[in-house]
């Protein structure tokens, strides 16, 4: 992949036709619409974003779910992911926590292999311009479709005030979609409909100002089966039944044996299909591995403790490397500080850009007339 371009260089001023021109401003040719994560490499670049909020420290099922799947897709877009504390906020209000979280998530994608030489990775907040583009935003949408948002009525159903950071979540999240000029979002099937308001939020904007924004496409990850928790319910912090990533080999041995099995001796014959260990294993084990563990479990004599501990032995094996890094590298501030300190550097770069045709069409001055005295 030599000829990966520096996501630092694109060219915006050539985006942009001195005088009015009628043509587009946007980078590069249109997405396709239905892209696979696992289809052909595309033969232009394509963009991929995607937010983590630094609400948790991420665990098993998102490490399967979420983080490998957008891991993979470095290897073959221009990926641009970032921790997403702006939207953190609306729940969290801790800043002590906001803190940790915000580096305990970078480290982790770090660890697991995020390349920050290939892949830009930034906080959200280090790039204030979502902020500004969420107000242009803001100006061009109805309330109707802001309150058609699930996440918003769900917090409504709850009967508690809900606040306006919560029903405004899906205009700053298009901004950081379409600040970035991203085509494909990698996400998780609940965040669809936030993908599809950004790209309306994006074509209101165009309609009456000039194509300014690029169109994104939701990237949805259908084939990552459910990851079951220690209860047999999917992984989710909400249900407290989740086996973090990186604890002490100790530690994870024992939420390993916690989990929930039927109550089958041990020399009873035992299905691999409906237990939540072997659900896990087929995760972290090779094809060989999880044919000859489904052989025993169906042969009798095997006890759950032992698929237990079959099941501890390759998730250490997979997750022993990455907990040495992931401590490393919290352990070295600064140098995690300059990663993400780069990373906001060239997200930056590009958000300006996007602002700047933004401002142009709807009458600002493109740059601003005072500029920011120090950078
Ligand atoms: N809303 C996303 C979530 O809860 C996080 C997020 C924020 C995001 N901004 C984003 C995801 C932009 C994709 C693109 O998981």
């Amino acid at each position: 992949m030599t000829d990966h371009p520096h996501p630092g260089v694109y060219d915006f001023a050539a985006c942009f036709p001195v005088t009015g021109g009628g043509g587009s401003r946007i980078r590069g040719p249109p997405p396709a619409h239905t892209m696979s994560v696992r289809g052909p490499a595309p033969e232009s670049i394509v963009r991929a974003l995607t937010g983590i909020k630094p609400t948790a420290v991420p665990h098993v099922g998102n490490f399967l779910g979420s983080i490998e799947p957008a891991l993979r897709l470095q290897e073959t877009h221009d990926a641009y992911y970032f921790i997403a504390d702006y939207h953190a906020l609306t729940t969290m209000h801790d800043p002590e926590r906001m803190r940790r979280h915000t580096r305990e998530v970078a480290a982790t994608w770090l660890a697991l292999g995020l390349d920050p030489a290939r892949t830009t990775v930034w906080v959200q907040s280090d790039v204030p311009e979502v902020t500004e583009l969420a107000w242009l935003l803001a100006c061009v949408t109805g309330l109707g479709l802001l309150e058609r948002a699930h996440a918003y009525k769900a917090a409504r159903d709850k009967g508690v005030e809900v606040g306006v950071g919560t029903f405004f979540y899906p205009v700053l999240m298009a901004a950081d979609i379409l600040a970035y000029d991203a085509d494909v979002v990698p996400v998780g099937r609940d965040q669809k409909q936030h993908v599809e308001m950004a790209r309306d939020m994006a074509t209101f904007l165009n309609v009456r100002f000039g194509e300014v924004l690029r169109l994104p496409s939701a990237l949805i990850r259908d084939e990552v089966a459910v990851v079951p928790g220690l209860d047999g319910q999917k992984m989710s912090k909400s249900y407290d039944n989740t086996i973090p990533l990186f604890e002490d080999p100790k530690a994870l041995r024992k939420k390993v044996m916690s989990i929930v099995t039927d109550s089958r001796g041990v020399d009873e014959p035992k299905d691999p299909d409906t237990c939540n260990v072997f659900a896990l294993y087929k995760h972290f084990a090779s094809v060989e591995e999880q044919a000859d563990l489904a052989e025993r479990y169906r042969a009798g004599g095997l006890g759950y403790g032992h698929a237990k501990q079959a099941l501890f032995e390759v998730m250490e094996r997979r997750l022993a490397e990455p907990r040495a890094r992931y401590r490393e590298i919290l352990a070295d501030p600064s140098t995690l500080d300059d990663i993400l300190g780069t990373g906001a550097e060239r997200a930056r770069t590009v958000a300006e850009g996007v602002l700047t045709r933004c401002r142009e069409a709807v009458g600002f001055a493109g740059v601003p007339r005072r500029r920011r005295p120090t950078r």
